[in-house]
């Protein structure tokens, strides 16, 4: 049984969010909704969640010092990682000790934090399919892992080209390039050094996938009535990339069923093992009937704010009510697409015209995220497009993004 409190009173559920952009509003406005007392925390004043939670606070949270004194002061009920770039280990240690719960797991946030601990886990231990990978502290270990030289130089099988390198630790595509040829490593492993979330480091080089498409399957572990933890799964959302970061998503993306039945195969395997109660974010990529898993969020995914004009519970509202032990369902209201609005600008405090006429585009839907600082290529909105037909949804989104138009206020 799942009972909940008063904000601000002595029975309050409490809940912190680690992590306050736009992923991490939502959150906290499906949490809001649900009368759960929210605690948003960010690396900077007034980013997108602290505008909408009930109190906000500042730290560095990959300081686990730091980490460890907020959540000893707060004591929250859950404690909801957002972002990736978080002192796990002292998550790890708070969880162990019985201070407080993480959602999904402190091991789960642990893991997928760096490319290393999921990757090694997915392939080596369930033995599920992904590019083939090496990883690499060095120049010289890149060069001989793409090669084939790494074993006494004796040759044999290398990753080969075309392949991608990324550092260990980094998202949304930071430090991440395709080689396609020996004239590239350098550069490419210079540019993995220059992106990395922490200090010099380690890279993954992966076999460049010739995928036809790539998926996120939203995966939701929920109690059931008897109490039992339930998968239950999302459309797949189909999405375009450029320069790893997700610039246009749909659902529901066409797939095979066996395709479709292989991806969720995958996301099955991988989150039973990660375990806890949440949303987590699958990344595929698809060719024919074949799959990849590429990695995963343990948490609400960018290419999932599809979901705000698709289904009848977003991903935002799903991850909420799982991790409070309430029922979800998956079901989808319409088919529907997102499209990116990037800030064009550096600059504090910035303007958006032609809000209005893209809210003229029949069918769509805004989020402006409140972001105090915009950066040329910084996500600061999407427009959401619903349409029975996926790719005139696509066109909508793209329309009214086009339409928001940021410049300095
Ligand atoms: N091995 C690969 N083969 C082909 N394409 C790839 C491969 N690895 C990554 N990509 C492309 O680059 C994109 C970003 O890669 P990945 O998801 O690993 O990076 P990321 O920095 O974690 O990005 P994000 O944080 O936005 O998910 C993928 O969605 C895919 O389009
Ligand atoms: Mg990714």
């Amino acid at each position: 049984m799942t009972t909940l409190g008063t904000p601000l009173s002595p029975s309050a559920t409490r809940v912190m969010l680690l992590g306050s952009g736009e992923l991490g509003k939502e959150v906290l406005i499906a949490l809001q909704r649900l009368g759960v007392e929210t605690i948003a925390v960010d690396r900077y004043d007034n980013a997108p969640g602290q505008q909408v939670a009930h109190h906000a606070r500042t730290i560095t949270m990959s300081d686990p010092a730091q980490l460890k004194a907020l959540i000893e002061a707060e004591r929250p009920h859950l404690v909801v990682p957002e972002i990736e770039a978080i002192a796990t280990p002292m998550l790890q240690e708070l969880e162990a000790a019985g201070v407080v719960r993480v959602i999904p797991t402190a091991r789960a946030a642990r893991l997928t934090m760096d490319r290393e601990g999921i990757r090694r886990l997915v392939a080596e231990t369930l033995g599920l399919p992904t590019s083939p990978y090496a990883f690499c502290d060095s120049l010289q270990e890149l060069q001989a892992a793409i090669e084939g030289t790494d074993n006494g130089g004796q040759g044999g099988s290398g990753i080969g080209y075309p392949c991608i390198v990324k550092p260990v630790m980094s998202s949304s595509g930071k430090g991440q390039s395709k080689i396609d040829g020996p004239a590239d490593v350098q550069k490419a492993w210079d540019y993995a050094m220059s992106g990395g979330r922490v200090g010099p480091g380690r890279v993954i080089v992966e076999g460049f996938i010739a995928f036809d498409y790539e998926i996120t399957q939203l995966t939701v572990r929920a109690l059931g009535p008897d109490g039992q933890v339930e998968t239950h799964f999302c459309d797949p959302i189909g999405h375009l990339q450029v320069s790893g970061d997700y610039v246009e998503s749909w659902q529901p993306h066409p797939m095979t069923p066996a395709a479709l039945a292989e991806s969720r195969r995958i996301a099955q395997a991988v989150t039973d093992d990660l375990g806890g109660l949440g949303l987590y974010g699958v990344e595929l990529f698809v060719k024919g009937d074949h799959v990849w898993f590429s990695e995963v969020s343990p948490r609400p995914h960018d290419t999932g704010m599809v979901t705000m004009i698709t289904q009848w519970q977003n991903e935002f509202e799903l991850h909420a009510r799982a991790i409070l032990g309430l029922p979800v369902s998956t079901e989808l209201r319409s088919p529907g697409a997102s499209a990116v609005i990037y800030g064009g600008v550096d600059a504090t405090g910035i303007a958006f015209d032609g809000v209005d006429e893209a809210l003229r585009v029949p069918q769509t839907e805004l989020r402006l995220f409140g972001k105090p600082e915009s950066f040329t290529k910084r996500r600061m909105g999407v427009a959401l497009a619903f349409d029975a037909d996926v790719d005139r949804a696509r066109e909508q989104a793209r329309l009214a993004a086009s339409k928001v138009r940021p410049h300095q206020a």
